[in-house]
């Protein structure tokens, strides 16, 4: 199944040196996983990290996407993460703190043929999100807002209104370069009403979906970012009134007191996509 045709709604960390979270994904509902090496990581633990998740990608993890965070290329670690996971049973590998294409060039020497995913998380890689977006090797965009605020400088308040010009930025980037692009993460893992409000705002700014920390976030992200049933039937009926309106050689259609275009079929058809890959991605998960 390729990238696109997946479903992006909660895409779970779990610290690549913990085997009991690592054990637990096999039946958590998120529809991706980010093994991570990097942050969740400490130093000493690095070596251990890299044996401990090699084993556990030997399992099942269904029907999830599998992403591997490596550490970045200009660290004591990240050339011995990449050469241990560059053949490993995953969908990609994800590399943080990338300012411009010129790291995922130096990544995909080291891993050819490998699917990569890119961390924008630095005010040169948001000033930057265009190349790296257009890079071919690239599936996708995850959005580091934790290590984007601290190099803002900016405040952490709610309605995050001193990050908008940079999600906003990268979304364009992601979407003029037809990638995946995911929300950062919220980190007050205990308070389900401010997560739901930040997916919500992430889901109408257009992401696919969140980055996740804790397990008790994966059902909140799901809801939020996967059409409603009043959605999937509007997109229905939007694509039968257009269907029908052209049957009878006109080119534009009403419905509810609103003209239908071929354009709102388009956007209804993706709608309809997702809801079918949410329920694959399910269904294979089970
Ligand atoms: N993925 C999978 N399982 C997880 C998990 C995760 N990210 N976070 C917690 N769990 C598991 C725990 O192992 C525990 O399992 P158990 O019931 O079988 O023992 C269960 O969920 C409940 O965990 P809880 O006690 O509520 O949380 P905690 O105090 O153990 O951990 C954090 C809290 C924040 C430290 C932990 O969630 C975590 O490490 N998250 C990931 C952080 C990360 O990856 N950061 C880097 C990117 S920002
Ligand atoms: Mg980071």
């Amino acid at each position: 199944m390729d990238h696109a045709s997946r479903p992006w709604r909660s895409v779970l960390y779990i610290p690549g040196a913990n085997p009991r979270a690592l054990e637990k994904a096999r039946s958590l509902d998120a529809d991706a996983i980010i093994f991570d090496l990097e942050d969740a990581v400490a130093p000493a633990e690095k070596p251990a990290a890299r044996a401990t998740l090699l084993q556990a990608l030997g399992g099942d993890y269904g029907g999830r996407a599998r992403l591997v965070r490596v550490n970045a290329l200009d660290t004591p670690w990240g050339a011995d993460d990449v050469a241990a996971f560059a053949g490993a049973a995953v969908e990609g590998l994800l590399l943080p703190k990338v300012t411009g294409p010129a790291a995922l060039d130096a990544l995909a020497a080291q891993a050819p043929g490998r699917r990569l995913w890119a961390m924008l998380e630095t005010p040169a890689g948001v000033l930057n999100a265009a190349a790296i977006a257009a890079h071919p090797a690239l599936d996708g965009l995850v959005m580091g807002t934790n290590d984007l605020a601290k190099d803002l400088g900016c405040r952490s308040l709610p309605g995050r209104a001193p990050l908008l010009p940079a999600l906003g930025l990268c979304l364009l980037a992601a979407r003029a370069a037809g990638k995946i692009i995911v929300d950062g993460v919220y980190n007050a893992f205990r308070d389900p009403e401010g997560l739901a409000a930040e997916c919500a705002q992430g889901r109408d700014l257009g992401f696919d979906g969140k980055t996740l920390i804790h397990p008790d976030q994966i059902a909140t992200a799901n809801a939020a970012f996967a059409p409603d049933a009043a959605e999937l039937d509007l997109a229905r009926r939007q694509i039968a009134a257009v269907a029908e309106a052209q049957a009878e050689g006109r080119g534009v259609a009403v419905l509810d007191g609103r003209i239908v275009e071929t354009l709102h079929v388009e956007a209804a058809r993706r709608l309809l996509a997702r809801a079918e890959a949410i329920a694959r991605r399910a269904g294979a998960a089970a």
